[in-house]
């Protein structure tokens, strides 16, 4: 038994998508989030800067004495795993390898990966899943778009639905079996990616395969929460106003007492 909370960090509120999966495997979890609001977009920036902010966030979970870190933004789980493993002994999990390991169950040929221009560009999603089965044929694409889009709180009707068939149709001549969404955010859209892609092409939210790793490490190490003691913490590199708002409708859940805006720098 370990009653220590998980860390999660993301660039800013994307990762809530994951924070949702953990608390329906782990409801008696706490968890102390980090958003990096202040410094978010991570996936337009060069990986050295990358690495940087993410072991800025690792160093601010440890001083909460987190028993483990969940590496929620896919673009820090593409450039500084290796880095923040390097920094500290508790488990770190990132959003990478549980989603490999759901996209490539069952009879797959072609999947596809969308996420944003970083992470696309670091290879590893590819790197992975040929890693795993050498047969599939891998198509990965960036959707720049989508992220301030979503952080506009502009989820559904006619300007996403617009970008997402612009994104999407290369892959959708591909006539792709799996859809990774590869980036914290793009779950929040799964609706209207999933009309544009058609019924034929499961997506894959990462978070579901993350939810499920972390609760067998926790189980393997004996970290397990004996019962929730506390409430989660939420802490923001900058204002919480906007997100506050798209917060609490994707988690249904009332936070913001629970949010302080803090400096890591
Ligand atoms: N959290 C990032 C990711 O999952 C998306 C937002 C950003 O570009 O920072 O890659």
């Amino acid at each position: 038994m370990n009653n220590s909370p998980i860390g999660v960090f993301d660039s800013g509120l994307g990762g809530l998508t994951v924070v949702k999966e953990i608390k329906k495997v782990l409801p008696d979890e706490k968890i102390i989030y980090l958003g990096d609001t202040a410094r978010v977009p991570y996936g337009t920036r060069s990986s050295s800067t990358v690495i940087k902010f993410s072991l800025e966030n690792t160093k601010f979970l440890v001083t909460k004495k987190v028993k483990c870190i969940v590496i929620a933004c896919n673009t820090s789980s593409a450039w500084a795993t290796d880095a923040i493993k390097n920094t500290t002994d508790i488990p770190i999990l990132n959003v990478i390898d549980p989603a490999v390991d759901s996209a490539i169950e069952g009879n797959i040929r072609k999947i596809g990966i969308i996420a944003t221009a970083g992470t696309v560009r670091s290879g590893v999603y590819q790197k992975k899943l040929k890693a795993k089965n050498s047969n599939i044929d891998v198509y990965a694409k960036a959707c720049p778009l989508f992220v301030p889009l979503i952080e506009e709180g502009e989820t559904k009707g006619k300007i996403i639905e617009l970008v997402a068939k612009k994104y999407l149709s290369e892959l959708k001549s591909k006539d792709i079996d799996a859809l990774i969404l590869g980036c914290t955010h793009y779950p929040i859209i799964d609706k209207v990616i999933g009309d544009e892609m058609g019924r034929n092409v499961r997506l894959i939210n990462p978070a579901v395969g993350l939810a499920q790793e972390l609760s067998k490490i926790l189980d393997k190490s004996d970290l397990y929460a004996e019962k929730r003691f506390d409430d989660d913490e939420y802490y923001l590199t900058d204002d919480p106003t906007g997100f506050i708002n798209v917060a609490e409708a994707y988690l249904e859940e009332d936070i913001d007492n629970l949010i302080t805006k803090i400096s890591l720098t």
